[in-house]
């Protein structure tokens, strides 16, 4: 819309007052904040942006390709993906506990981040450059909670690269800052990013690692890849996709129930649909999705997902449950 191109035309101006000739680093996380808050620096910057992305194995099908694929087809970013999946499952082994997972998934993450940031900036520096800032998607709902703050981010370099301080020091630059979510969709689309990602439902930070009930393992995450991108699919299809505020698929995994399917006797898994509608996470009602449309997702999901042999509906509103199960 005419606004929205004004809105990226002062932000793209304001974005070049700010950083002028240094270099800027973007994490990206795989959701529509990030993504339009390096798009736009990116159409600013050009190749004084580094983004870098962290792949942390918990993604759905499909979103890490949708990154290194058709986010830097849209925006001719210089990404740096980082395979860390050995690593997030390696000290991941063993955990079942929700709130341990978490933690074990958010430092996992900073270590993994702190690292690129630290090659990105040894790279610069042996260029005679410097990398002062750093790209966050903050939106205005954020600023608002934290009190309206900006400033800076400090992390720890590590000094397996040679002349960098302990600390690197870094200058917020948040594009999005004004903007409300449906406003950052609109900035996306008309930065060209793929409907897919702009209409991203909310996925969690620590993505499918807490769909799992159960420890966290390659196998287990290949399985309820399969089951979400069938129901993802079918709800995208259904046109439903964009009226559920989120349907997470969670797999029990420690639980086992019998079944017939194919040659005979199985002995699989139970996923869970969670469809919930809301206005802002923090109630949530279940959604009465369509009876056929859930025929289809069941029968798919026993049918493909050869583990698999048995799909329930969570029909709990929050409260009293929560969206995830974890
Ligand atoms: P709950 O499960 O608390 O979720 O009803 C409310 C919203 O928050 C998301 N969620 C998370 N997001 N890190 C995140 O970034 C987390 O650890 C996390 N846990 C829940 C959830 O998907 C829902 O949108």
């Amino acid at each position: 819309s005419w606004t929205m191109a004004n809105v990226v035309e002062e932000q793209v101006e304001a974005i070049r007052a700010q950083i002028g000739g240094k270099r800027a680093l973007c994490a990206l996380s795989g959701g529509v904040d990030s993504a339009v808050a390096a798009a736009l620096v990116q159409r600013a910057i050009g190749d004084q942006l580094t983004c870098v992305y962290v792949d942390h194995g918990l993604m759905r099908e499909g979103e890490t390709e949708q990154i290194e694929r058709d986010f830097v087809a849209v925006t001719g970013a210089d990404l740096r993906v980082v395979d860390a999946r050995e690593q997030f499952l390696t000290a991941l082994a063993g955990v079942s506990d929700p709130e341990q997972k978490r933690k074990i998934i958010g430092r996992e993450f900073i270590r993994v981040f702190e690292q690129a940031a630290t090659d990105v900036v040894a790279d610069a520096a042996a260029h005679g450059e410097t990398v002062e800032f750093l790209v966050q998607g903050t939106l205005y709902p954020d600023v608002v909670e934290s009190g309206g703050g900006t400033g800076t981010a400090n992390i720890k370099s590590h000094h397996n690269v040679g002349g960098l301080p302990e600390d690197l020091t870094f200058t917020l630059v948040e594009p999005l800052r004004t903007l409300f979510k449906d406003e950052v969709r609109e900035v996306g689309l008309q930065l060209g990013l793929p409907g897919s990602l702009v209409w991203r439902q909310p996925f969690p930070g620590p993505g499918l690692g807490i769909r799992i009930v159960g420890e966290v393992t390659a196998e287990r995450l290949d399985i309820l890849r399969k089951a979400d991108a069938i129901a993802r699919a079918e709800l995208s299809a259904a046109g439903l996709d964009r009226e559920i505020w989120q349907c997470p698929v969670v797999l029990l995994a420690d639980v086992r129930s019998v079944g017939v399917q194919g040659d005979g006797r199985t002995y699989g898994h139970p996923v869970v649909l969670r469809p919930v509608s809301s206005e802002d996470a923090m109630t949530a009602d279940w959604t009465r999705l369509p009876y056929d449309v859930l025929a289809k997702i069941s029968t798919r999901i026993t049918n493909e997902v050869a583990e698999v042999n048995r799909v329930v509906l969570d029909v709990t509103s929050k409260p009293p449950g929560t969206i995830e199960w974890e």
